[in-house]
């Protein structure tokens, strides 16, 4: 049992680097295997809409959207963790989220989501709100904890003292492990629920 854990912060020793190490001991302590890639400080530019995944199910820029790719079609959990920026994900992300969930052609059913937002005092449920949307619309179930996900701290280090958002991110990888867990016996028993034909309308036909 795999999860894929992204760290949207350009920071190495930032933040959301200590709120992502706070969940990687208990995946560990879980037997659940994880991989954390840091993507913040790479040039990931937007979508720039044109289509060729689907014809060649990746992205036409061959950057760190396509190395997650791989990554997150073997896994069975998605843990996206970004600094919050003018009380949204910060751009990478963004730019790196539209185009990992619109490139990738495998489906994503019943794989487990988590949404993380790192901020020195607000814009964390929005934040959330928007990582939070790639996975309802992915099939994808949203792991959840006993507050909203959120960690705070303004230097780098600074939520080594969040003590209260370091155990919501602990308590949300145990529920997240337990999901994963759940959901692949229920698979094995049940397999995934079945899919309708996609109707694809804009409303006007
Ligand atoms: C461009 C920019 C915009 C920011 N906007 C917000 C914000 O809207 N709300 C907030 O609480 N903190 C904001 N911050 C502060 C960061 O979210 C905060 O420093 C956080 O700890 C960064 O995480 P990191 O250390 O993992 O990079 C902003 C920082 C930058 C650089």
């Amino acid at each position: 049992m795999k999860v894929l854990l992204i760290n949207g912060s350009p920071r190495p020793n930032g933040n959301t680097t200590l709120a992502l190490q706070e969940m990687e001991r208990v995946f560990a302590a879980e037997g659940i295997e994880a991989e954390t890639l840091r993507i913040g400080s790479e040039a990931i530019r937007g979508c720039i809409a044109c289509y060729s995944c689907s014809k060649t199910g990746k992205c036409v820029f061959d950057d760190a959207v396509n190395v997650a790719a791989e990554k997150f079609r073997d896994a069975d959990g998605l843990v996206v963790a970004s600094p919050v920026y003018y009380a949204s994900p910060n751009g990478t992300v963004e730019a790196f989220m539209d185009r990992l969930f619109c490139s990738t052609p495998f489906d994503k059913t019943m794989k487990v989501g988590a949404a993380v937002a790192v901020a020195r005092r607000a814009g964390t449920t929005a934040t959330m709100d928007a990582l939070n949307k790639y996975f309802s619309i992915s099939g994808m179930p949203i792991a959840s904890s006993q507050y909203w996900n959120d960690v705070f701290g303004r230097g780098p280090g600074e939520a080594a003292q969040d003590a209260e958002g370091l155990q919501t991110v602990r308590v949300l990888a145990r529920n997240m492990a337990f999901l994963m867990k759940s959901i692949a016996l229920g698979k094995e028993r049940f397999g995934l629920p079945e899919k309708e034909p996609r109707a694809y309308t804009h409303y006007i036909r």
